[in-house]
């Protein structure tokens, strides 16, 4: 398995796979891989000639310093567990900060058409600047065909969407299924970080949103939105930062339903420190 790390290595490389007609799928990460990772590495590989999996921690998507400094690394690991996919298929990008920044650790700023002042926007800030330059980076890097992200982050999954339309990037987005541990539980990198109460304790987030779901069809937004509140406040380990009813497109709250739109419960939850994300479609 190639990997990489300097810029004008992996460049040099993707010119000659371009120049071989070679498809090239992407999946953008940030390490401490996990069976959710490894299905859309599976899902690239099913399409594309070769697979890039990006492995770096983007410093600038992190709000929380702490969050940065806990964020578990496991590359020997990780590369162990993409050779159980593919040896020869798969290629490596995993570069230093220094050689992504070029020194300067910084955001380019981004409009997505107020996609990024939503959820994670409003309780992250300046997390989808972050993501947004470094995926764009990854992209001019890497050129590729298809790249591969998963519903898991639905909301950064529609800003990449939408930076692709509006830069005219030349790359086909794949969304992908989350992927759910037996209990439920969205898998993330973080859930490895987790006490046992509080692993023992999160599934309750996605059996709170199969509830809503099923509720959300006879009652109205604000009343799935209060039952799912109130279920968090009494609950002893799991602290709820924010759960959203939207439109699936815009990401903006529902207050009132219309038959022809899409709907999609989103949350945010408080394990100890360790925040977990989840949705669920509705319709
Ligand atoms: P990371 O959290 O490592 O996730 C990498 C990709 O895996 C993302 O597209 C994410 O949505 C997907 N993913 C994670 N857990 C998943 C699950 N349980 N089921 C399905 N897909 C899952 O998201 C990021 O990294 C970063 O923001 C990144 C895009 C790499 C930019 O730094």
């Amino acid at each position: 398995m190639d990997i990489y790390s300097e810029k004008q290595q992996i460049t040099k490389a993707i010119n000659t796979l371009k120049a071989e007609k070679i498809t090239l799928g992407l999946v953008p990460t940030m390490g401490a891989l996990h069976n959710g990772h490894l299905a859309l590495v599976e899902k690239a590989l099913g399409e594309n000639d070769k697979v890039f999996v990006s492995i770096f921690v983007n410093p600038t998507q992190f709000d929380n310093p702490d969050d940065l400094a806990k964020y578990p690394r496991t590359f020997e690991n990780d590369l162990e567990l993409l050779k159980t996919l593919s040896a020869d298929r798969i290629l490596i990008y995993a570069p230093t900060v220094d050689a992504v920044y070029e020194g300067k650790t910084v955001s380019e700023k981004f409009d997505f058409d107020g996609l990024e002042l939503e959820m994670e926007g409003k309780f992250r800030i300046g997390h989808f600047d972050g993501v947004g330059t470094i995926v764009k980076r990854l992209f001019e890097i890497i050129k590729p065909d298809n790249a591969y992200f998963g519903e898991k982050d639905f909301q950064q999954l529609q800003i990449i969407k939408k930076m692709v339309e509006k830069h005219h990037i030349p790359v086909n987005i794949v969304p992908c299924s989350i992927y759910r541990e037996t209990t439920g539980l969205a898998m993330s990198s973080r859930n490895t970080r987790l006490k046992p109460d509080y692993k023992t304790a999160a599934p309750f987030i996605y059996k709170t949103l199969k509830t809503a779901k099923k509720q959300f069809g006879t009652q109205s937004a604000t009343s799935v939105t209060q039952w799912v509140e109130k279920q968090f406040a009494n609950h002893n380990l799991l602290k709820l930062e924010y759960f959203i009813i939207a439109d699936e497109t815009t990401l903006k709250t529902v207050s009132r339903k219309t038959n022809n739109k899409k709907y999609r419960a989103f949350i945010a939850v408080y394990a100890d420190d360790i925040r977990l994300i989840d949705n669920i479609a509705l319709n």
